[in-house]
């Protein structure tokens, strides 16, 4: 049985704008993403929204709704009560190109700052031989849609502007941790991932895993692993040993 829903969507460019309220109808089996689209096609034909796929797999659709950061085709309207009102905002991490759409060009910079998979020069492509629990270690990683959702959650840049310079975020950061992790890669990833990267400012509130569409264990599985092989690296006495010989 279809309803009307009250929505309250976050409408403006650049740094300007305010909430507007609809009022929109509803069918059985829809989600948020088709109310947008309904709004597009009855009242509001210049709202913007990106999306894609429509299946929770493009990462395109991250928006704030009442608050929490979800994917708009994926939040079926069945989870709100017919009286409630639907406050859509756009990612608040990022800033604003219009409406509900938001520049994460900050991510991408992020991606391209750390160095891809590098393997020994001795092993040939062909050559490599990995045992499963390697295999399906970073396949939980790299179930990723790159839906940003867990960098736009995690309060290190949501509410500190400044230290985005500093910290890749969890979705980088677990990226990182992959490469660590695989037995064929040889780049040092443990020092960048402190210095360069931020590790040491994530304090494990795991919001990141919360939000994540794709139920990756990115604080348990991914930077809690990291920090541990951080320290170890940092602390153990043969390689401060090392160091103080070698860097003499
Ligand atoms: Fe989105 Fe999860 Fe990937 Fe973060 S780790 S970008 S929340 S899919
Ligand atoms: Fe941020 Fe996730 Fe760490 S939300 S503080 S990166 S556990
Ligand atoms: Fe692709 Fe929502 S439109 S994840």
């Amino acid at each position: 049985m279809g309803y009307k829903a009250k929505f309250r969507v976050w409408r403006g460019e650049g740094g300007e704008g305010k909430l507007e309220d609809f009022t929109v109808e509803v069918n059985e089996g829809e989600v948020v993403l088709d109310i947008i689209h309904r709004l597009q096609a009855t009242q509001a034909p210049d709202l913007a929204v990106r999306w894609n796929c429509k299946a929770g797999k493009c990462g395109s659709c991250s928006m704030e709704i009442n608050g929490k950061p979800r994917l708009g085709c994926m939040t079926r309207m069945s989870t709100f009560t017919e009286d409630e009102t639907i406050t859509v905002t756009p990612m608040r991490t990022f800033p604003v190109i219009k409406d509900l759409v938001t520049d994460v060009s900050f991510n991408y910079q992020k991606a391209r700052e750390i160095p891809s998979f590098t393997p020994p020069a001795s092993v040939k492509p062909g050559e490599y031989r990995m045992q499963q629990i390697d295999v399906e270690r970073s396949q939980e990683f790299r179930k990723c849609i790159e839906c940003f959702m867990c960098n736009n959650v995690c309060h290190v840049i949501r509410d500190h502007e400044e230290n985005k310079t500093n910290f890749a975020g969890p979705r980088f950061l677990m990226r990182i941790a992959e490469l660590d992790m695989h037995p064929y890669d040889v780049a040092d990833r443990k020092d960048a991932a402190q210095e360069e990267h931020g590790l040491g400012y994530c304090n494990i509130t795991k919001c990141c895993t919360e939000v994540c569409p794709e139920h990756i264990k990115i604080t348990d599985n991914a930077l809690i692993p990291m920090k541990e092989r951080v320290v170890d690296r940092r602390y153990d006495p043969l390689v401060w040993l090392g160091n103080k010989i070698f860097k003499r």
